[in-house]
């Protein structure tokens, strides 16, 4: 039978030289693998203390780097309420502000050339009605 690992234990392994990762629900230990990763250690930090599953998933990890998984296993992780899939912290958040920036760029882009369109014709309807 596997163990059983607590909420408290994953958040207790959070930092480079002591690092478990959950994924599916499931737990490992990627302290000695970290410097190896062909992603780099920060993003595999990023989702120290939290469910790392989405993050894994949506890099479309192939099939060797889902075998390594298996050495590094600790156990089976203990459902609970208090973990959070998303964290105020990730990158993902301070994209959305840039995308918010773009958005309002694009409309500043299409409202300045029509300001000026509508001033010329304005200019030349009251011009040549003062002829
Ligand atoms: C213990 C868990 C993990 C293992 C064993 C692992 C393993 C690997 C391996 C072997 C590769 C090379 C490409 C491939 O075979 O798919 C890779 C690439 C990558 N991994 Fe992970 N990974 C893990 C966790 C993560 C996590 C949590 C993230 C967070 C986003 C991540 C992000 C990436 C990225 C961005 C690449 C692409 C690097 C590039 O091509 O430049 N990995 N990973």
């Amino acid at each position: 039978m596997s163990k059983l690992v607590t909420f408290a234990e994953l958040k207790e392994h959070r930092t480079k030289d002591k690092l478990w990762i959950l994924i599916h629900e499931k737990v490992y230990d990627v302290t000695k693998f970290i410097d190896e990763h062909p992603g780099g250690d920060e993003v595999i930090l990023a989702e120290a203390a939290r469910d790392a599953t989405e993050a894994f998933e949506d890099v479309g990890h192939s099939d060797e780097a889902r075998a390594l998984l298996k050495d590094m296993l600790v156990g089976d992780f203990e459902k609970t309420d208090e973990l959070k899939t998303k964290g105020p912290s990730t990158s993902f958040s301070n994209s959305t502000a840039v995308n918010n920036a773009v958005q309002q760029g694009s409309n500043a882009m299409y409202f300045v050339p029509l300001a000026v369109l509508g001033a010329y014709f304005a200019w030349r309807y009251y011009s040549s009605g003062s002829i």
